[in-house]
């Protein structure tokens, strides 16, 4: 499947997650709008977006376009708007652009977790999941939950390959393809839909796991499923 007609919004862009998914599609031809509480922020989050790309010699003839703004202003008419926000900043962030998301594919990425002394928590979210609760506050939009498990820094590290199956899950068939056409344009991740919106909860915590093998085998593991 080809690249969407619009760019990409990533509302909470200047974060790890979202500079690493936003190097990735530009490196891979798709256009991106990187998103921020405050559009200064944005734009130097996509400077370094830029300088990284540039400083890992990727063809600027073969990029997608890179912008960005303010959260609101980046949604504009985008397909597939990326909610990359921390789990306790959803409420602002559905403040900020709930109202446009009406009939959007609107993907989580988001982990409800916090860190005690031993390590990665799930945190209990009233509507089951990250996802679901995005899906509950903006009825309208298409909700695809995915990506939980992809590390920033690995996305960031842009002369290596990622090496990592992305389980989606949503209940929109459309939508699920259209996101995954996305997550296959990053190198080195296979998109695997999964199934409905339901099984976010365990996709979200399973991502608990993976941070409790990191902090105990000093690694940044990622997903794999076998015989697929
Ligand atoms: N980091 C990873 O490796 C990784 C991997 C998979 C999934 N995730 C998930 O992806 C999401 C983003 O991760 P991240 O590490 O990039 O997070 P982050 O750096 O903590 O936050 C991302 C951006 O969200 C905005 N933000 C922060 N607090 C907010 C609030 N209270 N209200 C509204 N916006 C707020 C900030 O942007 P502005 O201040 O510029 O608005 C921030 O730069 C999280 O939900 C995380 O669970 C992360």
């Amino acid at each position: 499947m080809t690249a969407p007609s619009t760019p990409v919004a990533i509302v909470g862009g200047t974060g790890g997650l979202g500079r690493g998914l936003a190097a990735r599609w530009v490196a891979a031809g798709i256009d991106v709008v990187l998103g921020s509480r405050d559009p200064q922020r944005a734009a130097e989050a996509a400077a370094k977006v830029g300088g990284a790309l540039d400083d890992a010699g990727v063809d600027a003839d073969a990029r997608g376009s890179l912008s960005a703004g303010g959260n609101a202003e980046v949604v504009g008419d985008a397909e597939v708007v990326v909610m990359a926000v921390p789990h306790g900043g959803l409420d602002e962030a559905f403040d900020a652009v709930g109202a446009q998301l009406a009939g959007r594919i609107v993907l989580s990425v988001v982990n409800p977790l916090t860190f005690d002394d031993t390590g990665p928590v799930p945190v209990e979210v009233p509507e089951g999941s990250a996802a679901a609760r995005i899906a509950a506050a903006l009825p309208e939009a298409r909700v695809v939950a995915g990506l939980h498990s992809v590390s920033s820094r690995q996305l960031l590290r842009l002369g290596e390959p990622l090496d990592d199956d992305v389980p989606l899950v949503g209940d929109d068939e459309d939508a699920l393809a259209a996101v995954a056409a996305l997550v296959d344009r990053i190198d080195g991740c296979r998109a695997v839909v999964a199934g409905p919106l339901r099984l976010a909860r365990p996709l979200e915590e399973l991502t608990c796991v993976l941070l409790s093998v990191n902090r105990r085998h000093r690694v940044h593991t990622g997903l794999r499923l076998t015989r697929l």
